[in-house]
């Protein structure tokens, strides 16, 4: 195992893979998308969630003036939406329509929601602050919705098309898939406990069946390599 260095930079790619978000904005009559990936709750009560932004962006100045923006949470039937809307600036082009996406009218926003997607977080903009290179807009979460299918107080993950989409960086994109249920136990000094007796013999049986598994495959294989060679010596005798 190497362990290397890399560049602080990193630290957003390795911060990276939760659901990606396509934020949508609505000023004066305007539209526009496009994905954000640099997310986060910040608060419960009241609601509020925050969303980077680089200043650059037309969806900067889009939340700046329409004081509002939606999240649209895309599974992978929008993957190819999702990198479109991201390869070009709204400035001068409505992305939503080139993308051929259909939206939706919000419960609370302007801002158009994306149908097909997963989930929809309506949010009126509370703050703004500067924080190096980037703006954090703060909203208030004013409306949420989501498909049954994709989500009941989690995301299920019981099936492909309606598990979110990460993003990885650059053209990488993964379906978060494989919901794990942690439990855990502890010793008597209240340590964790990395492995019960249970988990242990579940994981030799598990290995045991994996390495019958190999072997059956291996012998497989040298059966059919003898016949192939004895073929091979038929083929040159006659
Ligand atoms: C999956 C993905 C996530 C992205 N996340 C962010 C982000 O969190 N913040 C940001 O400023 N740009 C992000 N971008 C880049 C913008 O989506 C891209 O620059 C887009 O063209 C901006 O469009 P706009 O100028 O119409 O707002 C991301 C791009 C991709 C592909």
């Amino acid at each position: 195992m190497v362990r290397r260095i890399y560049q602080p930079t990193d630290a957003r790619r390795l911060l990276t893979p939760g659901p990606v978000g396509i934020v949508t904005t609505a000023w004066r009559g305007n539209t526009n998308a496009a994905p954000i990936t640099w997310m986060t709750t910040l608060s419960m009560e009241p609601p509020l969630v925050g969303i980077v932004v680089h200043p650059d962006r037309h969806t900067a100045d889009m939340v700046r003036l329409g004081e509002e923006f939606a999240i649209n949470i895309p599974g992978p039937s929008l993957l190819k939406q999702t990198a479109f809307l991201a390869s070009q600036s709204g400035l001068n082009i409505n992305k939503l329509e080139a993308a051929g996406v259909e939206v939706f009218r919000g419960q609370w926003t302007e801002a158009p929601l994306i149908e097909g997607c997963l989930a929809w977080i309506e949010c009126g903009v509370e703050d703004m602050q500067r924080y190096g290179d980037h703006l954090l807009f703060v909203g208030r979460v004013m409306k949420v919705q989501a498909l049954e299918e994709a989500y009941a107080e989690h995301w299920l993950l019981q099936d492909r098309e309606n598990s979110p989409l990460a993003y990885l960086g650059g053209d990488r994109y993964a379906v978060i898939s494989e919901p794990l249920q942690a439990t855990f136990e502890t010793n008597l000094q209240g340590a964790l406990i990395a492995e019960t007796v249970e988990e242990r013999e579940e994981r030799e049986e598990r290995e045991g069946q994996e390495r019958d598994k190999k072997r059956a495959e291996g012998e497989e294989g040298f059966v059919q390599m003898l016949e192939r060679e004895r073929d091979d010596i038929h083929k040159t005798v006659f």
